[in-house]
């Protein structure tokens, strides 16, 4: 059984979709979503998932070994950044080395970096007149935006797209496909059985 806390600042939906992807395998638990806004509507959604969530002050993520405390009694192997804006700090680097994943909603190294987050990712895409976008899953190191790279997935942006446009053309792709990434990635874990040895 492998355990994933998820962490998410905003509206949750890339939580829910990977909370629903994983509801019918047994292999995988997620016992808690972690979040450092108390009014981000991630929190509804794990209400009605059933799935407990706690919100951390800034201070408390950078300055405290609460959060670390809270996976390590939750027994947590593996964490998804879906949607988090802070910095993840060193104690928590440290506890889950090549076990943190993130999700960038554009081509990393391109439109990345601090402040790069969700609508102003897809503005600035919008802005240089690129002619494609996606999205990028990479594990996570001390730096924005700058960990190995796991996965990428492309789609077009044509002249005539907004930033709203973007926007819903980069979630379908990362609804499609960071489940499954999640999936592989924790397959590959090591002393983890493969899910899909598990599977056949
Ligand atoms: C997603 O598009 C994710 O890629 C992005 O925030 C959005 C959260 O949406 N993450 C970043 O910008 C990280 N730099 P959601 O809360 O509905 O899942």
């Amino acid at each position: 059984m492998i355990k994933i806390a998820i962490f998410a600042s905003g509206s949750g939906s890339n939580a829910e979709n990977i909370a629903q992807y994983f509801s019918d395998k047994q292999e995988v638990e997620i016992p808690v979503i972690i979040s450092n806004k108390a009014e981000a509507f991630v929190h509804q959604r794990a209400k009605q998932l059933g799935i407990e969530s706690v919100t951390f002050s800034k201070k408390q993520f950078e300055e405290t070994d609460e959060v670390a405390n809270l996976l390590t009694e939750r027994k947590i192997d593996f964490v998804v950044l879906a949607g988090f804006l802070l910095k993840v700090p060193a104690n928590l680097l440290n506890n889950y080395p090549n076990r943190i994943v993130n999700i960038h909603p554009a081509l990393l190294p391109k439109f990345g970096g601090k402040g790069m987050y969700g609508d102003r990712v897809h503005e600035a895409v919008v802005a240089a007149g690129e002619k494609e976008s996606g999205i990028t899953i990479h594990y996570i190191n001390e730096n924005y935006d700058e960990g190995d790279v796991i996965f990428q997935a492309t789609c077009n942006v044509a002249t005539s797209d907004t930033a709203h446009d973007v926007a819903e053309k980069v979630h379908a792709l990362e609804y499609k496909y960071f489940p499954a990434i999640i999936e592989k990635a924790i397959a590959a874990l090591p002393g983890t059985v493969s899910l899909d040895k598990i599977n056949d």
